[in-house]
């Protein structure tokens, strides 16, 4: 077995136990009676953190990638079973948008599991979250329609969420808002504002929040991983390409590098092969939470899932585009990662890929920066793949000293995140026929 086919057979087992992983966190739960069907609680852990709540963007996101799975069922059986999922979960929806009295209306941060809404002071508003839920919900109507099943309940749910109030102005939550939007001319004027208001050529990349009021006081760098994440979930193919979010995804990894100690290893055994490994990343590099409380912050299990799917993602839009232009942000890119993993022909076919150099299929600069890419994005495939348990638990932060699991145990956007990873790897290795 090479160092590539253990990435990906571990890649596929860890999917596997995390699709059980997720549906598990998702009610009616056996421990749980009073439970609203259809709520896909954070992490079924209850103390230290208490995660066992409904946030309504992690929900929003989990359950669009349980909708991806839909295409994949081997059977009608397990097809029914996930529709179930998504019904309760459109049910459970329009449970929270009857709710009255919210302090934030639909951009409530999050409930209680059986359905009541969360009244603590701390809990800010995530105005994105009907934005995202309205994402999902429009591509479940799309697959109801295909059966020729009822839509009206997804439909009208659809209706409330995109509804509610554009507010924040954070670039994930315009992202998110830009998708959405139902109407043009909005859309045109925040995607006009987002990447040139967002994007500081002082510090080279693109900052996480404009407005400074309230709350983020420690991001003194205003770099954050949910720039990359927003893009990912949300970003049309031209923006996961822009050279912006390239330079934004290489000073994340410059930045969390030396922050964690872990980082200093660079190969790690999978299913017995030594194979070489990425850095591992945390949400912003100020971050002081460890997963229950203050101290240092740690890398999170998600954010470095996040950066194998980027690299994924950019070698299958290069391929279906049939040719890359290379711009300064990917030669950068490629550039640094090369001490991580390139051998000496690599680096022979990567001189190749300068700024404004065109690379065109059928070219072996071209298969040369595909398969470069996928290798790449294993470097951070093969992290997450050392520091999730033997038996597949994954936490959301791993401590940055010992690389073990830290925070909420059976985190459901941990398993999310990896799961689109590996979906794409997938995509990737089948399209190369390897
Ligand atoms: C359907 O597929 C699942 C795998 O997702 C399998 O466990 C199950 O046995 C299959 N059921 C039938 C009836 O073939």
């Amino acid at each position: 077995m090479s160092a590539q086919q253990a990435v990906g057979a571990w890649a596929q087992a860890q999917a596997e136990y995390g699709q059980r992983r997720i549906l598990a966190n998702v009610a009616p739960f056996a421990d749980d009676r009073a439970a609203l069907a259809g709520a896909v609680c954070a992490s079924p852990s209850r103390a230290h953190p208490d995660y066992y709540y409904v946030w309504t963007r992690d929900a929003a996101l989990v359950m669009g990638e349980v909708l991806e799975w839909l295409d994949a069922a081997p059977n009608s059986t397990r097809r029914h079973a996930l529709e179930q999922v998504l019904d309760d979960y459109v049910a459970f929806t329009r449970h929270v948008q009857g709710l009255r009295g919210l302090a934030y209306g639909l951009g409530e941060a999050k409930f209680h599991v059986d359905g009541s809404p969360f009244r603590a002071s701390w809990c800010n508003p995530q105005h994105d979250g009907p934005a995202i839920r309205a994402l999902t919900l429009a591509r479940y109507a799309r697959h109801l329609a295909r059966r020729a099943r009822d839509t009206t309940a997804t439909v009208a749910a659809i209706t409330r969420d995109l509804d509610h109030e554009a507010r924040g102005r954070r670039f994930y939550t315009l992202l998110a808002q830009h998708r959405a939007q139902r109407y043009a001319d909005a859309a045109a004027a925040i995607a006009a504002e987002m990447l040139p208001r967002f994007w500081d050529a002082g510090r080279g990349y693109i900052v996480a929040t404009l407005d400074h009021a309230g709350g983020i006081g420690t991001k003194r760098s205003n770099l954050d991983v949910q720039v990359l994440l927003a893009v990912l979930h949300h970003g049309a193919d031209h923006q996961l390409d822009a050279p912006e979010v390239a330079d934004t995804v290489l000073a994340l990894l410059r930045a969390f590098e030396p922050v964690y100690a872990i980082n200093q290893v660079v190969r790690t055994d999978v299913l017995g092969q030594s194979v070489p490994i990425g850095v591992a990343v945390g949400r912003y590099p100020e971050d002081v939470y460890n997963g229950d409380g203050s101290s240092v912050g740690n890398p999170w299990s998600l954010a470095t899932s996040a950066i194998a799917e980027y690299h994924y993602r950019h070698a299958l839009q290069y391929l279906a585009a049939g040719r890359v232009h290379v711009h300064a942000g990917l030669a950068q890119l490629v550039l640094w990662t090369q001490s991580f993993h390139a051998s000496d022909a690599d680096a022979k076919l990567l001189a190749a890929v300068r700024p404004g150099a065109m690379l065109r299929a059928g070219e072996r600069e071209f298969r040369g920066l595909i398969h470069y890419l996928l290798a790449s994005g294993d470097l951070y495939m093969a992290r997450v793949s050392r520091h999730t348990a033997n038996d597949h638990t994954m936490y959301e932060q791993w401590s940055r000293y010992t690389g073990y699991g830290r925070g909420a145990i059976h985190l459901t956007w941990s398993y999310a995140a990896h799961s689109s990873a590996h979906r794409r790897r997938t995509a990737l290795v089948q399209a190369l026929g390897l």
